[in-house]
């Protein structure tokens, strides 16, 4: 007779709304429709190299759809090619011999976003079975159309902008609302068009100041009297460079973005318009608390769909979403690469269209205006 499935899964790097509907709908598939045995590592690949684990049941994930954060816990720091614990030592070779030969594994499913991924296709190359899943508010993995926890990211910084929107009005204000994201502009796109922003800056087109302080004095001198503004942490104005929050050394990508709204209000207020400016960090708001209804659709999903994968023996490939259809592409296409807003993007042309300005004066526009009925 043969033995049942064993299957292991992490959620690694930084957390964001969706996870736990992973990990349920993951245990849940593999449980009920293939029998397996599920374990899950804690804090990521960190628990892998500390071979801290334990096996999931049916009720273990029970009651966790809806809840933030992750249970097994996450770390962004933990890359068995180089530990930080021993010295940047590389403990990959072990990790495999544990999970193939100790535990008997027959695949790992790792939820992540593209720094997860790298490593597990690192891992594969090594001989570990990896199914993987796309997380991250950022939105910027390569190969699906979306990942789980923009929308609800996107969401919340929708509801900021609506708040932010209410205050401007009553006091004549500019607004700046600064939403996360790294390098790509997804939340501050979505949610900027979403909350209807006058000024939209986003990593993707490098905006001009003297642009943004014309359009607030435009507005300040015109019938509106406020000017309500979405910036990404990523945006950089022309010639200048990106505001960075912290460095944080040990982790595999030690860059952390923010500060950028500042250095505009900082900019506004330079340029002596009549109006107030204040300015909003949103920061890890975006990534707490329980996921939307999308996103809870789509993590199962997805999760459903890795156990299928792993059941048919897909390895080496992650879970996507293309034109509304789960597929799969392999992990070598996602690993190192982050997708950012195309300048072609459906979505930029309709901004643009209802008048929104994204910092480059009218004869500059880098964005190609053609019309599609595809939001994306
Ligand atoms: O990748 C998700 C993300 O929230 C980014 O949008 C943000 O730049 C970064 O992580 C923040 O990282 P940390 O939680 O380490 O501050």
């Amino acid at each position: 007779m043969s033995r049942s499935l064993r299957v292991g899964l992490l959620t690694g790097g930084g957390d964001c709304p969706g996870l736990n509907a992973v990990i349920r709908a993951v245990t849940k598939s593999l449980i009920l429709q293939h029998n397996a045995e599920v374990f899950g590592f804690q804090d990521g690949f960190l628990g892998l190299i500390e071979q801290r684990m334990q096996q999931l049941s049916y009720a273990d994930v029970s009651g966790i759809l809806t809840r933030g954060g992750t249970i097994l816990g996450t770390s962004n720091k933990a890359n068995p090619f180089s530990y930080y614990k021993r010295g940047g030592a590389d403990v990959s070779n072990e990790i495999v011999r544990y999970c193939t030969r100790t535990l008997n594994l027959d695949a790992i499913v790792v939820i992540g976003g593209d720094g997860t991924m790298t490593i597990a296709d690192g891992l594969q190359k090594l001989g570990l079975n990896i199914v993987g899943v796309p997380k991250t508010i950022d939105n910027d993995l390569v190969g699906t159309d979306r990942t789980f926890g923009f929308s609800t990211a996107a969401g919340i910084a929708t509801e900021a902008l609506d708040r932010l929107h209410t205050t401007a009005q009553s006091h004549h204000r500019v607004m700046i609302l600064e939403t996360m994201g790294r390098y790509a502009g997804w939340i501050a796109l979505y949610a900027g068009v979403a909350g209807g922003a006058d000024i939209i800056l986003i990593p993707e087109i490098e905006f001009e100041i003297e642009e943004v302080v014309r359009v607030c004095r435009e507005r300040e001198m015109g019938g509106q009297r406020f000017t309500l503004i979405c910036v990404a942490e990523g945006a950089k104005p022309k010639d200048g460079s990106r505001v960075i929050r912290e460095v944080i050394a040990d982790s595999p990508d030690p860059i952390r973005l923010g500060g950028i709204s500042r250095w505009i209000e900082a900019e506004l207020e330079k340029s002596k318009m009549r109006s107030e400016v204040r300015t909003t960090i949103l920061g890890h708001m975006q990534r707490g608390g329980t996921p939307n209804p999308f996103d809870r659709t789509l993590a199962t999903a997805f999760g459903s769909y890795a156990a299928s994968m792993v059941a048919e023996g897909q390895f080496g490939r992650l879970a996507v979403l293309q034109n509304s259809h789960l597929a799969s592409v392999p992990l070598a296409d996602v690993a190192n690469k982050v997708r950012t807003v195309p300048l072609d993007a459906p979505l930029l042309a309709s901004a643009l269209s209802v008048g929104t300005s994204f910092g480059i004066p009218q004869g500059d526009q880098p964005i190609k205006m053609q019309s599609t009925s595809v939001v994306s």
